[in-house]
């Protein structure tokens, strides 16, 4: 473990999350990076990708389908198998061997599964709902997306199992714990907002109704694993493959109140903050969601040294979470604390499948 210092409220302090003493506040976002090109199973390239950026406080690793039918990224990783699980475990040892602490980010794609990855199937959602955009897929680029079927009662209870047993295999895997994406317009996105969800039973309708699905999974996977090893992502005011919200505000204020039950290891908001200093820009949650929330808060969004270190001070969130500059510089941490410069991210290799863009950053030292 790298011990950078103990002053309070900085990037390099310790904190305490859920069951986890970590050692900085410097946290890894979930990034789909597209190389688990073997049938989703996490490989020795990942490994040595995450190995590699092992003094984040946390990693969170990227979105990982929980079944098949919610896996519609090309080569993103599963854990819904043997095989799978093993691929992680091998992920978990790379960084624990050097004292690191990684979840993983668990999801379902819901109606972002283009029916190409499913044998022609349709995919699944709250209604029927066709989402904009398009996705690559075996078949080729910008296969635009299929009026998904909506699920009935028993398919949410399936699906809510799937992610129990997603998470009871990251915890065999010896993974620290678990991240549920509930963000960016994927399966519980889906049935959160109400452009959307056009429910008129107990999963539609009242914003308690659209949060059931949410609160039955996390309920679940915290009589699984214990609410200590897990942690939620939402993203209140992005309209990802066209899904919003008619009042996010309404909603994500009573999705936090509802989580404040659980005893969560943190709540993650994505949500990046207005750039015009002294605005106060109505549509930026995160203030008022801070205020809600009793437990720990986790926040991403274009965040630097210097802007982390300010959310921290003013006491806006316990930890910053970073995504692109982990890309580019797998030691983030040291460069932070030396103030190197940091490298830039190639983002024409964030999807692709070699160790191009990948594992070839160097490290400062
Ligand atoms: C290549 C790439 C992959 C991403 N994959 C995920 C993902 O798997 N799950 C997720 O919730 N967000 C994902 N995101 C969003 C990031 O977690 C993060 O929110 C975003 O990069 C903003 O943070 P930053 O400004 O520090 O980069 C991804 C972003 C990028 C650039």
């Amino acid at each position: 473990m790298l011990v950078l210092g103990d002053n309070m409220n900085n990037i390099f302090s310790a904190i305490t999350l859920g069951d986890y003493q970590l050692s900085n506040r410097i946290f890894m976002a979930p990034l789909t990076r597209g190389r688990a090109v073997d049938k989703g199973v996490p490989n020795a390239l990942m490994a040595q990708y995450y190995g590699q950026r092992a003094t984040a406080g946390l990693i969170i690793a990227e979105a990982t389908a929980v079944a098949i039918n919610g896996l519609g990224w090309m080569n993103a990783p599963g854990l819904f198998n043997a095989e799978q699980q093993v691929g992680w475990k091998n992920i978990a040892d790379a960084v624990h061997e050097k004292g690191g602490r990684i979840f993983v980010q668990l999801w379902h794609m819901g109606s972002i599964v283009h029916p190409d990855f499913i044998d022609g199937e349709l995919p699944i959602s709250s209604s029927a709902v066709k989402q904009q955009g398009a996705l690559t897929t075996p078949k080729g680029r910008d296969r635009g997306f299929a009026v998904p079927r909506s699920l009935n009662k028993p398919q949410i209870v399936e699906v809510i199992q799937q992610f129990v047993d997603a998470a009871r295999r990251a915890i065999d895997a010896g993974l620290d714990g678990i991240e549920i994406h509930g963000a960016n317009g994927f399966l519980v996105d889906q049935f959160t907002r109400d452009s959307i969800n056009q429910r008129d039973d107990e999963y539609g309708g009242t914003i308690d109704n659209r949060l059931r699905f949410m609160m039955e999974i996390v309920e679940a996977v915290c009589a699984e694993i214990g609410s200590g090893k897990v942690g939620i992502r939402i993203s209140p005011s992005n309209s990802v493959w066209g899904i919003k919200d008619s009042d996010p505000k309404a909603t994500f204020l009573q999705a936090v109140s509802r989580l404040n039950d659980f005893n969560l290891a943190y709540v993650h908001i994505l949500e990046p903050k207005p750039v015009a200093k002294n605005v106060m820009n109505a549509d930026y949650l995160t203030p008022v969601l801070r205020e809600r929330y009793q437990g720990n808060l986790i926040i991403n969004g274009g965040y630097n040294k210097k802007s982390a270190n300010e959310a921290l001070a003013n006491n806006e969130a316990e930890a910053i979470v970073f995504g692109t500059p982990f890309i580019s510089n797998p030691d983030l941490v040291e460069r932070f604390f030396i103030n190197a410069e940091l490298a830039q991210p190639d983002n024409t290799t964030f999807y692709t499948s070699t160790a191009k863009g990948y594992t070839d950053y160097p490290l400062l030292t």
